[in-house]
């Protein structure tokens, strides 16, 4: 059986801040299911050390980045995990990247070569006997596995690594003079390997040092290599087009199934949505109205087109549509927001951070708004498509390759699952929802987009034979 260690920031149930946390907490059963055992390597923060209650301490270091550690290895919610406990570097309240005041962590260097050298280490000592084949690590903070596994294995890392990068805007960036205390090599640090523009990047060890690298979608994976949205790493892409791929995201089709959603009043068809509606407006104090109820969960930063939706919005609300929006994040957001739905009866906010409420929503919607920026895959159009809640969606990455557009041909055909809009400003987006209004307002129709949008494969079940394909090329030649 194929050993793969998967090494990552995050990890659902236990830590969360956005996708890659699902991805990193589903792959391991859907591998499973294709004979891979995949065990993901995570850092042991305060609140993760909380939920681990019997573990074995697999491998201890006297000293890693400043400090003792060990990593154990438990057994949370059926997932086999190896966990870095490392007090000095992760046992502090909050957020895993930033402190108090909303800056990053100034030690963040330190904190994720740590989770990289532990899982270098475990690559080539392997933990308790067991050794992996394959390491998969994940976005910038797993980035420098590759130079550790150089290091610790003289130049000859048995297991090659793979690198998915979920979002190319975070580099994992530090100043050159920390390369001596992160243990890196200073042969290396030149542009072939983690130097950029004379800082030293995680992100561009991992792309540098990767046999092979993935992303979230196939749209995304062409996008990287343009400078448009390769946020500085378009060139070192292309230089590597031939090891680059894309894999789109699955949703677990345990948690998000309507017919058994513990949150909703479970439904079938979307005739079932109606009651879920009715709640949600009530949870929200949104009155009854004629046009469409639109929802949207998201972290609240620039990538997420907020200030878009913003602008756009009395289109939607000029034709009796609705707003319901959960999300946390930038501060000036958060006030435009509150405002927006302070000056309109058919908008309300919710700020926080709400897995619950967001099945909630995504079972009473009847549409799903995902205006990004960029996107490399998404997963809320994801779930809105399985639960029959039509995604408005900007024309990019993961959501170009996931949505449907309803256009003339695609409705003729019977294949449309949503609405795409393109370029990705406020004015088209306001057209969109127009457009979104029209559909909604044509109730055959819109039976028929809800319908196709149930039946899409949204599943891990392709996805993880595309994993598994790439690791057999590795392994195997
Ligand atoms: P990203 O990883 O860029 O944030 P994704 O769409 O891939 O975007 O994943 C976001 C995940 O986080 C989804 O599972 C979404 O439901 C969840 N999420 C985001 N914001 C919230 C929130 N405020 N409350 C509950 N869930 C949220
Ligand atoms: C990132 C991306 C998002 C993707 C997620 C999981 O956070 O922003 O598009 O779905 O990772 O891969």
């Amino acid at each position: 059986m194929t050993r793969v260690l998967s090494v990552a920031s995050e990890c659902v149930p236990l830590v969360k801040t956005g996708g890659l946390a699902d991805v990193v907490g589903a792959l391991p059963a859907a591998m499973a299911q294709l004979g891979y055992e995949m065990r993901a390597l995570i850092p042991g923060y305060r609140s993760v050390m909380k939920q681990v209650k019997t573990s074995k301490a697999v491998v201890a270091f006297d000293d890693l980045f400043g400090g003792p550690a060990r990593v154990v290895a438990a057994k949370v919610a059926g997932l086999n995990l190896l966990v870095l406990d490392a007090p000095h570097l992760f046992d502090r309240a909050g957020s895993p990247y930033l402190d108090d005041s909303g800056a990053d962590w100034e030690d963040n260097a330190e904190r994720f070569a740590a989770l990289s050298y532990a899982a270098a280490h475990i690559a080539q000592n392997g933990a308790d006997g067991w050794q992996p084949d394959i390491v998969h690590g994940h976005d910038w903070q797993a980035g420098f596995v590759p130079e550790f596994m150089h290091r610790l294995a003289d130049g000859q890392p048995t297991a090659p690594f793979v690198f998915t990068v979920h979002n190319i805007a975070f580099h994992g960036n530090c100043a050159a003079d920390r390369r001596a205390a992160l243990l890196l090599d200073e042969g290396r640090f030149n542009a072939d390997h983690f130097e950029f523009w004379g800082q030293i990047s995680a992100l561009k060890a991992g792309l540098t040092g990767a046999q092979r690298i993935t992303t979230v979608s196939q749209t995304y994976a062409e996008e990287l290599m343009t400078p448009e949205f390769g946020m500085g790493m378009d060139g070192v892409l292309r230089a590597r087009r031939g090891d680059l791929s894309g894999i789109v995201n699955g949703i677990d089709l345990d948690v998000w199934n309507s017919e058994t959603d513990a949150e909703i009043t479970p439904y079938k068809t979307p005739r079932g949505k109606a009651a879920n509606k009715a709640a949600l407006q009530a949870e929200f104090g949104l009155g009854q109205s004629d046009g469409p109820l639109c929802v949207l969960v998201s972290r609240l930063t620039e990538q997420k087109g907020i200030d878009l939706l913003i602008k756009a919005v009395p289109t939607l609300l000029g034709r009796g549509g609705q707003l319901a929006l959960l999300g946390s994040g930038a501060a000036q957001l958060e006030v435009a927001l509150h405002a927006l739905a302070a000056q309109n009866e058919n908008v309300a906010v919710k700020i926080g951070y709400d897995e619950a409420l967001a099945h909630r929503m995504i079972a009473g919607g009847d549409a799903i708004l995902v205006p990004s920026r960029f996107e490399p895959c998404g997963l809320t159009q994801l779930y809105g498509l399985r639960y029959g809640t039509v995604p408005l969606v900007a024309l990019t990455g993961g959501l170009a390759d996931t949505v449907i557009n309803a256009s003339p041909a695609a409705l003729a055909k019977n294949a449309a699952t949503g609405v795409q809009f393109f370029p990705i400003t406020a004015e088209a987006l306001s057209n969109a929802f127009t457009r979104l209004c029209d559909l909604y307002h044509a109730p055959r129709t819109w039976g028929v987009l809800q319908r196709n949008a149930m039946k899409q494969p949204v599943g891990w079940e392709t996805s993880a034979k595309a994993y598994g394909q790439l690791y057999s090329d590795l392994t195997q030649g």
